[in-house]
């Protein structure tokens, strides 16, 4: 009898810790456990049954190599048959038929083999993804991993599953850049919005315009502290990316499934394009103004790189010399990235210098445009226009809706989602990233660390972010292609803190955009979250503790 509880309780406890250790983030579609494990040690080895899914076992290999010095080699099907088929074997391929949904997967486990099918490449790499969240973080010695038997079919809810990222108020390395299309990836979301003009610093090397990088990629100094600050630091600083170190960023990205989409700032937040070449403006001949009350570094005359804050009202002047500068900026741009899309931002665009403007206000008539806001779509549509005539596609923030929208613009619904309603009632496709719920900058507890921008958005208010408005109708819902958070970077100078601002937060956006609406439970993401943060600290990836002080219970 004994013996038999006995029994009992080590089935009990195998059971627990295989329950344990089934904690996926995203949660898949659905999950069916099975009796017995599958041990993954040095002698499991990799049969690759499609040539799509190579990328996905040379990121296995890598992460086991670099986080459990553990080697899985590739096999092909052919010398497998010759050689004698090792016991521990994960299969990989893809199966057109397995769904109908791009990016679904199946991953299945049995104790001698692990088989993971991809309805495409995509598929394969989310399923690689899933299996790398059942293999413990707590290393052993015989450094071999007890895996549950289990059976996941699974696949995303929304297409569009992104991250910005501000590189202009602060930069950072390429290294980093690598990094947060980890961070993406491993999420299985699948969009990183790069953010590479703005008026603080202009990060892609244009080779036609040396200046926007040789004086648009520097300021002689930083406000210190939340605005306006107490001080400046008084030091250069900025950064930019070469072409090569680009192409580098979106070959690395097209391994991991994650599209890259740059965003050119347009026409405004145009200061460090102004300081590289004063033509651009309105009034080439005005020196950048700056607030009374900022402390400012070096030259106040001519045109500067904003060194605080904020919105300028020195922007692009609608004039030829300036669109024949951005068709050639694009000429550039455009082929460094494979994205059938390009940001061109659109928002905060201050009117006064367009007002002041006798050129600006002679074309308002010409063109028939009512106002300023029409000159605004008016430049906005001649742009679209040049990037169409490229085969590409443009996003903007929600005020290209102001004035009349570009006939084929895709709308990135910023200031609350009143943005995106309009553009989805107009036919037009959408992506989510209101304020309230997509701000990564905003604090996550009530008493931060260190200054944030304002804003107080918890990982449990990501959590229960839903991104189809129930204004819309069923068909209207539809051009929600998907949501993306921003991080934005005025009080983000460091990778690390990056980190901090993203994590968990990011965790918690990944369901709302991987998993069905109708398993989005937080009471049950909340277990797998305490095992997301072992996971964070294994992968040595910073993160806020602030879900430990104050989320609401
Ligand atoms: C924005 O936050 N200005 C898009």
């Amino acid at each position: 009898m004994k013996k038999i509880c006995l029994l009992c309780l080590l089935f009990y406890a195998m059971e627990t810790i295989a329950q344990n250790q089934i904690s996926i983030i995203p949660q898949p579609q659905t999950i069916n456990n099975r009796s017995g494990n599958f041990i993954l040690s040095g002698k499991t080895k990799i049969n690759i049954k499609s040539p799509g899914a190579l990328k996905s076992a040379s990121f296995f290999n890598s992460y086991m190599q670099k986080m459990y010095g553990l080697s899985i080699p590739s096999i092909t099907a052919k010398t497998s048959l010759k050689s004698q088929e090792p016991e521990q074997m994960i299969v990989l391929g893809i199966n057109k038929t397995l769904s109908t949904s791009k990016e679904a997967y199946s991953l299945d486990i049995t104790p001698n083999t692990i088989k993971i099918e991809g309805a495409d490449e995509a598929g394969v790499f989310y399923g690689i993804q899933s299996l790398i969240q059942l293999i413990p973080v707590e290393k052993n010695k015989a450094n071999s991993f007890i895996i549950p038997c289990l059976q996941i079919f699974d696949a995303p809810r929304f297409a569009y599953r992104g991250m910005h990222l501000d590189v202009s108020r602060h930069f950072f390395p390429s290294s980093f850049i690598k990094k947060y299309i980890d961070f993406i990836a491993m999420h299985k979301m699948n969009r990183f919005h790069w953010h590479l003009t703005d008026d603080q610093g202009w990060r892609i090397e244009i080779k036609k315009y040396p200046k926007l990088t040789d004086i648009g990629a520097y300021r002689n100094g930083t406000t210190i502290g939340r605005y306006p600050g107490t001080g400046n630091t008084g030091t250069r600083y900025g950064g930019f990316y070469t072409q090569e170190e680009i192409k580098d960023i979106v070959k690395y990205a097209s391994e991991r499934y994650v599209e890259v989409i740059p965003e050119i700032e347009l026409p405004g937040h145009a200061s460090a394009a102004i300081a590289a070449y004063p033509e651009l403006s309105c009034f080439p001949e005005e020196s950048t103004k700056h607030p009374e009350k900022i402390a400012w570094s070096g030259s106040t005359t001519g045109k500067q790189v904003q060194q605080t804050w904020g919105v300028f009202e020195d922007v692009f002047a609608p004039t030829e010399t300036t669109f024949t500068f951005l068709e050639n900026v694009f000429n550039e741009v455009l082929p460094l990235f494979p994205s059938k899309y390009i940001h061109i931002g659109g928002d905060e665009c201050p009117k006064e210098s367009w007002k002041r403007s006798a050129f600006c206000q002679q074309l308002i008539k010409e063109k028939n445009l009512k106002d300023e806001h029409g000159l605004q779509s008016y430049f906005i549509t001649r742009v679209e226009k040049y990037i169409n005539g490229k085969g590409k596609q443009i996003i903007g923030w929600d005020e290209i809706l102001e004035g009349g929208l570009a006939p084929n613009a895709l709308v990135m619904s910023w200031r609350g989602e009143k943005g995106g309603i309009e553009a989805a009632k107009q036919k037009h496709q959408v992506i989510m990233t209101p304020g309230e719920w997509m701000y990564f900058d905003h604090k996550q507890k009530q008493k931060e660390d260190s200054v944030t921008i304002g804003g107080y958005t918890t990982v449990q208010k990501v959590y229960g972010y839903e991104p189809l408005p129930k204004q819309l109708s069923e068909e209207d819902a539809k051009y929600v292609l998907g949501a993306q958070a921003n991080v934005w970077t005025e009080y983000i100078t460091n990778t690390s803190k990056v980190e901090y601002m993203i994590f968990p937060r990011m965790s918690a956006l990944s369901e709302v955009l991987w998993s069905s609406k109708e398993q989005r439970n937080w009471s049950q993401f909340e277990p797998r979250l305490q095992q997301a943060f072992k996971r964070y600290s294994f992968l040595g990836w910073n993160y806020s503790k602030a879900y430990f002080e104050e989320t609401i219970k």
